[in-house]
């Protein structure tokens, strides 16, 4: 019978508050200082939003951006005329890619509470088409292998089940909840890197039981290890599994763009300054949705 290693817990990051857009609070997990980047991924914010806060107009290139809600609404637009409006458990997979201008403003006056990936694109992908995958939340499959178990398979597969999303960089994007004294086996490909983000309760993590609270970003150990056990030990345990396959190409992002070298970090600018290559119509454009709040 072939051994089995379990990825262990290597780094363990607290997330504190910080402000980001326009006055939206968010816990940065990676992407923050003491997380730089972890290829594939360059970002994850817990965002916890309250109009007038919100992401006024904004554009990406070279990554993609996946939208998770947790609580409440969120409205989103971009420069193509695409726009529409994600609750609770749904899901917007997009490829910002070549370009992408958009605004996301919080749909009302509650509390708009989820998180943001940010995945990065390889070479060959990074000045693609712009794409969409929109799940909402009855689309995102889910699976429960006991009672008190309850996972969503967003991206990637999970007690075999396999999400339908497409990732141009190969990614696993699983959230789990678990009710106290359950335990559950992730199993994770040798090759990816990734990390678990707690969002709330308390569980020990990995082979080596790590114990962690919410708001930690625990990095997973690159030991070629096949799975992630986890044994929670509160009700309200909840937390999501990332991981995806290393591009291992380099990285130079300002803001919202992010691509291999300065020069095609220059090229961007000015392709979003003058509305060329994928930004067109990028200049005189502005959301219907930007002052929404503002009086
Ligand atoms: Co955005």
């Amino acid at each position: 019978m072939a051994s089995r290693i379990a990825r262990k817990i290597t780094k363990a990051v607290l997330s504190r508050e910080q402000m980001d857009g326009d006055g939206a609070r968010v816990y940065r997990s990676i992407g923050s200082h003491a997380l730089r980047n972890l290829d594939p991924f360059l970002m994850l914010d817990e965002f916890d939003v309250r109009a007038p806060g919100g992401f006024p107009d904004h554009p990406h290139r070279g990554f993609e951006t996946v939208t998770y809600m947790l609580d409440g609404e969120f409205l989103h637009e971009d420069f193509k005329g695409h726009k529409g409006r994600i609750g609770p458990g749904d899901l917007q997979w997009m490829s910002a890619a070549k370009g992408i201008v958009h605004a996301e403003i919080p749909a009302n006056n509650s509390r708009a509470h989820g998180l943001q990936l940010w995945i990065n694109l390889s070479s060959a992908d990074k000045l693609s088409e712009p794409n969409y995958q929109e799940y909402p939340k009855e689309q995102v499959l889910h699976v429960s292998p006991e009672e008190g178990i309850d996972i969503k398979v967003i991206a990637g597969e999970s007690y075999g089940v396999q999400s339908p999303v497409m990732t141009r960089t190969p990614t696993m994007f699983i959230d789990v909840k678990l009710k106290k004294g359950k335990t559950m086996e992730q199993v994770i490909p040798k090759n990816y890197a990734g990390f678990i983000y707690t969002v709330a309760g308390t569980a020990l993590f990995g082979g080596d039981q790590h114990k962690s609270e919410a708001h930690h970003t625990l990095v997973l150990s690159e030991n070629g290890g096949t799975y992630i056990p986890v044994e929670s030990t509160s009700d309200d345990c909840h937390f999501v599994v990332i991981a995806g396959q290393p591009i291992k190409e380099p990285i130079v992002q300002h803001g919202p763009f992010v691509m291999n070298t300065q020069q095609e970090i220059y090229q961007a600018f000015a392709d979003y300054q003058h509305g060329r290559n994928g930004f067109e119509g990028a200049p005189e454009w502005t959301s219907s949705i930007r002052d929404r709040w503002s009086s």
